[in-house]
């Protein structure tokens, strides 16, 4: 199982469509859910960190424009790409008045649905800039956390500041990893040039060729201008490989020798250009295993791994939680002008024992609902999204069976890991069989 990129909610009342798109967006890395219908979708966004929503228009009851009312009111964080069937052109023109950040008329092709996400992920990644936090003197990098290895991080970052060796960033989803990426390049001596982020696993395998060396018109069918790519356009600055490692061996091949050459042919140029970048690549994978596997080319790592900077994921450091909490609070009750609830005892530590799997993104996108939705001066657990309070032991209701609690525990387990049930299955310390069997036993018929 890869690990997640943007988490999607595919909403759509035909079965097989659902599964189409599902099937689609996991083999390009994506983690997406579901939902056959509004309220589906809606008991779903409760418990899962989702970023985007792939919504169908027209469904049976409640359509994709009364999912982006909800959405507007109660998710406002969280993106939308509405599908519209022929020939709907009122309701693709409703869609985007309604707030759709984009929209695709059926039926599309997959280069469609592929540029509609990166054009609603450009979106999120600047949204995300825009919240970048701001520097302090104690931490030039405008990063939050205290914590002995946040320090290390920082240590990193600054020595990689004054020289132009490339760097490696590993880390998990949300934990910070293109900051670091934008802090180096901000820092360095570079700062004025520019950083030219480039995230491989979300562009096509046939596309990022072209996008990353460009080409010369006519060079393919298509190529219908000449057109610079992204290691051009960071020729004097620095370029951000993400996700280095959703690239395919073939991909790898030429990212070496461009690394090893300091040259980039355009695609359908015979005379390659000499070109001065810095690079940055980052994965949320483990190269060193995938190199084991095979999908990983070792000479590669090598040549990115000159200065490697691991981030480490937030429950290991939990001491950083509390001033991560207070610095999202204040930015998103400022943002929003509405107050800031204080935080009881009981949900700082509902939040130091949740596992965060989204890392500070989770963490952030979680406080910015509270922001938005509390009207109470202090924030309690009841507030709290269901899958985070199985963490605290305070309810404890002995009046349940075993199997009652079993079923309990397996599927907050499931939702705490967006239902990936490989990693469900470590944590509950069964194999995925005997977490299968006990799915089939316990859960209604449709979810299995
Ligand atoms: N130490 C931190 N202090 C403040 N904000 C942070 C920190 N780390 C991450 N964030 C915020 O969390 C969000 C996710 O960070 P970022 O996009 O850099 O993570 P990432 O590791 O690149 O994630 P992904 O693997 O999903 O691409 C951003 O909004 C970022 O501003
Ligand atoms: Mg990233």
């Amino acid at each position: 199982m890869t690990d997640p990129k943007i988490p999607i909610l595919v909403v759509d009342d035909s079965p097989s469509t659902l599964e189409m798109i599902g099937r689609k967006l996991n083999s390009h890395g994506y983690s997406s859910f579901a939902a056959r219908s509004v309220n589906e979708a809606l008991e779903l966004l409760e418990k899962f960190p989702v970023e985007l929503v792939l919504t169908d228009y027209k469904m049976p009851k409640a359509t994709g424009l009364d999912l982006i009312r909800h959405l507007k009111a109660h998710h406002p964080l969280i993106r939308v790409i509405m599908i519209t069937g022929y020939p709907t052109l009122e309701g693709a023109v409703e869609a985007v008045k309604m707030g759709a950040d984009e929209y695709l008329t059926k039926p599309f092709t997959d280069q469609e649905l592929f540029s509609a996400i990166a054009k609603v992920e450009a979106m999120i990644v600047n949204q995300k800039l825009a919240h970048k936090p701001s520097p302090t003197e104690s931490n030039p990098y405008g990063m939050i956390g205290s914590s002995a290895v946040m320090t290390k991080v920082y240590r990193a970052i600054h020595k990689s500041c004054s020289n132009n060796a490339t760097v490696l960033i590993h880390g998990e989803s949300g934990t910070g990893k293109e900051l670091v990426a934008r802090a180096i390049h901000y820092h360095s001596k570079r700062a004025k040039t520019s950083f030219v982020p480039v995230n491989c696993g979300a562009i096509p395998e046939t596309l990022l060729e072209a996008e990353l060396f460009g080409y010369t018109k006519g060079s393919f069918t298509g190529a219908t201008e000449t057109r610079a790519g992204y290691f051009i356009t960071a020729d004097g600055g620095t370029i951000f490989l993400d996700e280095i490692s959703e690239t395919s061996l073939s991909m790898q091949v030429k990212l070496l020798r461009v690394l090893q050459d300091k040259q980039v042919s355009m695609i359908g140029s015979k005379t390659p250009r000499t070109i001065n970048v810095r690079v940055i690549a980052s994965s949320n994978k483990d190269l060193n295993q995938l190199i084991r596997q095979g999908s990983f080319r070792e000479d590669l790592f090598y040549r990115l791994n000159v200065l490697p900077i691991t981030i480490p994921p937030l429950r290991d450091r939990k001491e950083d939680i509390p001033q991560l909490v207070y610095h999202f609070l204040d930015k998103y009750s400022r943002e929003t002008s509405r107050p800031s609830p204080k935080i009881s005892p009981e949900v700082m530590t509902a939040f130091q024992s949740y596992h965060w799997q989204g890392n500070v993104r989770e963490l952030e996108n979680l406080i910015y609902r509270l922001v938005v939705m509390n009207d109470e001066p202090e924030l309690s657990v009841s507030e709290l999204p269901d899958y985070m309070k199985f963490t605290l032991h305070h309810a404890k209701n002995l009046t349940r069976s075993l199997a009652e609690v079993e079923f309990e525990y397996i599927t907050d387990v499931l939702n705490s890991v967006r239902g990936n049930k490989s990693q469900a299955a470590r944590i509950l310390g069964i194999d995925r069989k005997t977490l299968h069997q006990k799915l089939k036993l316990t859960l209604p018929q449709e979810i299995e």
